[in-house]
This record gives C-alpha cells, sequence and structure tokens, in this order.
C-alpha cells in the first residue's frame, strides 16, 4: 500500500522528520525554581518517541528567568539547563525521532501561579519564586499584577536572550527551534493591540507591532545558522473586533518569512480573558489552512485534532502540511503507532520492544 499523507517524511531545510504526527508543546509545571528539566520531561518526552511522534516539541521554555510562564517551568539560559536538556534530546534521537523546543517569553503573563499544585491564583509572589514581569505597555492581563513596560534597551535585551537561548538549544541537540509568538504571551502582546499601547517604533500600526517579533525571528535565524529549521506558533485570532484577525496575522507571518521563519505552528486566542472561542473538533484547521495559502509557507494545524483518520484527513486535503496533538498525546502517548495501524499501514520503524503489541 502507498504511504498515507499521515505518514509521509517532510523536509525543511536541513532536517528530514519521519512523519506528520507531531506532539505540541505540553507546560507540564514540573521544574524546580531553578528551570532545570527533571526526569518528568525526560519520561513525558521520551514516551512520545517510543510512541513515534515525528517531531517532540517540547514545552514553553524561558529565554531567561522572567520569560517564564510560572516559577516552576522549564529555561534554557544556562549550562545546567542545557546538559539537562541534552540527555532529553539523546533519548528521542535514539528513537529516530526529530527533537524540537518552543523558546518563549511570557510577559505581563509570566510570574502566575503553576498549572496544577498552587493553593494561589493569578501572579506568584516573591515567597513562591514570582518576578516583576514585563511587556510592551504597563497594561496587566485579567487580575494579574501590572507588568513594567519595556524600553528599548529592555527589548534589545529580549532579542540577545532569544538568541542566546536558540544558540543554546542547538547545543543542547534539538534540531527545531519554535518561537512562541500565540496564546498572549510577549511577542503576541506587542502583535495586538489588546495589550500594545506603545506610540514609538513597537506600537501603533501592524508593521510597528510586528517589529519586535521580526527582529526575534532574525536574532534566531542568525543565531542558527542556514541548516536549522525555525518554527513560529502564532495565535491566528484575537477572535474580537478589537484584536488582529487573520488577515494581520498572514501579513506578519509573510514578513517573519522574510526574515527566515520556515514553518506557521497555527493556534489562536490567549490574548484576553473572556473572549469566546468557538472550539469543536479540529476548529483552528481553517486558520492554518488560511496562512499556508495566503503568506506561501508551510503550516501544521493544531486544535481537538484527536483520530487517526481525521489527522490524515486534514494533510491530504492539503489545508495543512503536518498536525500537532497535545491533549490526545497525553491521553495515548503511542498515538501514531495506534494511527498506522488503524491506517493499514506497516510502520517500518515501529520500536522493536513493541513489536508484540503489534496487532
Ligand atoms: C497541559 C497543557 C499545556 C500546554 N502548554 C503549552 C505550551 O507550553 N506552549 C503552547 O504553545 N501551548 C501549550 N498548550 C496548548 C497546546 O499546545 C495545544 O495547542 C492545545 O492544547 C490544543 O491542542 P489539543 O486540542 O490537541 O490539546 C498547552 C495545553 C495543555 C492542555
Amino acid at each position: 500500500m502507498s504511504i498515507p499523507a499521515l505518514f509521509q517524511p517532510m523536509t525543511v531545510r536541513g532536517v528530514t522528520i519521519p512523519n506528520r504526527i507531531w506532539v505540541s508543546p505540553l507546560c507540564e509545571y514540573s521544574a524546580g525554581l531553578d528551570g532545570v528539566p527533571t526526569d518528568w520531561h525526560l519520561v513525558h518526552l521520551g514516551s512520545f518517541a517510543i510512541g513515534r511522534a515525528g517531531l517532540v516539541m517540547a514545552e514553553a521554555t524561558g529565554i531567561n528567568p522572567v520569560a517564564r510562564i510560572s516559577p516552576h517551568d522549564v529555561g534554557i539560559w544556562n549550562d545546567n539547563q542545557v546538559a539537562a536538556w541534552k540527555r532529553i534530546t539523546n533519548f528521542i534521537h535514539s528513537q529516530g525521532v526529530i527533537a524540537g523546543i518552543q523558546l518563549a517569553h511570557a510577559g505581563r503573563k509570566g510570574s502566575s501561579a503553576p498549572g496544577w499544585g498552587a493553593d494561589y491564583d493569578g501572579t506568584s509572589d516573591a515567597a513562591h519564586g514570582g518576578w516583576q514581569t514585563v511587556a510592551p505597555s504597563a497594561v496587566p492581563f485579567a487580575d494579574f499584577d501590572p507588568p513594567v513596560a519595556l524600553d528599548s534597551a529592555g527589548i534589545d535585551a529580549v532579542v540577545d536572550d532569544w538568541a542566546a537561548a536558540a544558540r543554546r538549544a542547538v547545543t543542547a541537540g534539538f534540531d527545531v527551534i519554535e518561537i512562541h509568538a500565540a496564546h498572549g504571551y510577549l511577542l503576541h502582546q506587542f502583535l495586538s493591540p489588546i495589550a500594545n499601547k506603545r506610540d514609538d517604533e513597537y506600537g501603533g500600526s501592524l508593521e510597528n507591532r510586528a517589529h519586535l517579533a521580526r527582529r526575534v525571528v532574525r536574532a534566531v535565524r542568525g543565531a542558527v545558522g542556514e541548516s536549522v529549521p525555525v518554527f513560529v506558533r502564532v495565535s491566528a485570532t484575537d477572535w474580537t473586533p478589537e484584536g488582529i484577525d487573520v488577515a494581520d496575522v498572514a501579513r506578519v507571518v509573510s514578513w517573519l518569512a522574510e526574515d527566515g521563519a520556515d514553518h506557521v505552528d497555527t493556534s489562536t486566542g490567549g490574548i484576553a480573558p473572556g473572549i469566546h472561542i468557538p472550539t469543536g473538533p479540529g476548529y483552528q484547521v481553517e486558520f492554518a489552512d488560511r496562512i499556508k495559502h495566503d503568506s506561501e509557507i508551510a503550516t501544521n494545524a493544531v486544535g481537538q485534532i484527536t483520530t487517526a483518520e481525521q489527522a490524515n484527513d486534514i494533510v491530504a486535503s492539503g489545508k495543512a502540511d503536518a498536525v500537532m496533538l497535545g491533549r490526545e498525546m497525553m491521553r495515548d502517548p503511542h498515538f501514531a503507532l495506534r494511527a498506522s495501524t488503524e491506517l493499514g499501514y506497516e510502520l517500518p520503524y515501529w520500536p522493536e520492544q513493541y513489536l508484540r503489541a503489534r496487532s
């Protein structure tokens, strides 16, 4: 039988990803205050590699200490973190799987309570490892503590930290770098007029609001060289007329492609609380499709993709080049193994230890 679309390899720059089933970044809130990934991250990410997802994307990882979403997020700003990540990428590679990392700066959504296990909401105080957050403007998210607006030296330092983190990520063995510009975090805060009230060259017009994201993509491309794929996760819409919409984001993506981005991981939302998002199976596929065709760039879809047939149809239809799965991967880290069986495809790289489980 021919290889289903979902199991076709995909080459981006110098990297060939063995199939189109990818793991979406998933914050685990499982590091200590030092931001060093732990055994949890090894087993969590390693199990997806055993399950033969083509690309395992590590969670939102702080480019510096104040870039973390919560005090228990992982980071990549020092050598201890790099060494711990290397152990993880070594294991992923041992399974023939590609390792990616999502580099992130949470901006005004930083210093938040971890996603589980905290006995408080909102901003973490110093006793819980919290910090003063930064943002394009001193406008808080929900009832979080107000951020400090970045000045131009602060913006330059963020760009430098992104480049340094990308260099460290390559040293740590990551094959793919993803820049997090979605979900209401710092780069999205600059892109959206809901969070960006600046009147300098980083605020006002869409071109100005895209200035920081463009600088970051150029800096990361410069840091990693020509053979490393650079992905960007975007929120394709704020789901409100006050924010950005898919036409704006498609324009921004075209600029980011000129700056060196290869691929768009297409999500939505997150800039402000209380905005209705009409979720449902594959609810963000239309945005991956629109950006792929308007901006002429490879994309992946993400969001409520849960079955082999649905995932294969998305890729086979040409609406997106690949799919990312988040919660379904947590329910079934071996989704790709099961999907190959369900699509009647004899996966040539099934893990030998698990061959007796192949029906
Ligand atoms: C526990 C959890 C942690 C997440 N962490 C991240 C993250 O680190 N970075 C990110 O861009 N999205 C994150 N997301 C969003 C997912 O990557 C994904 O886009 C979303 O869950 C929709 O896909 P799904 O329906 O397949 O879960 C997270 C989602 C969950 C449920």
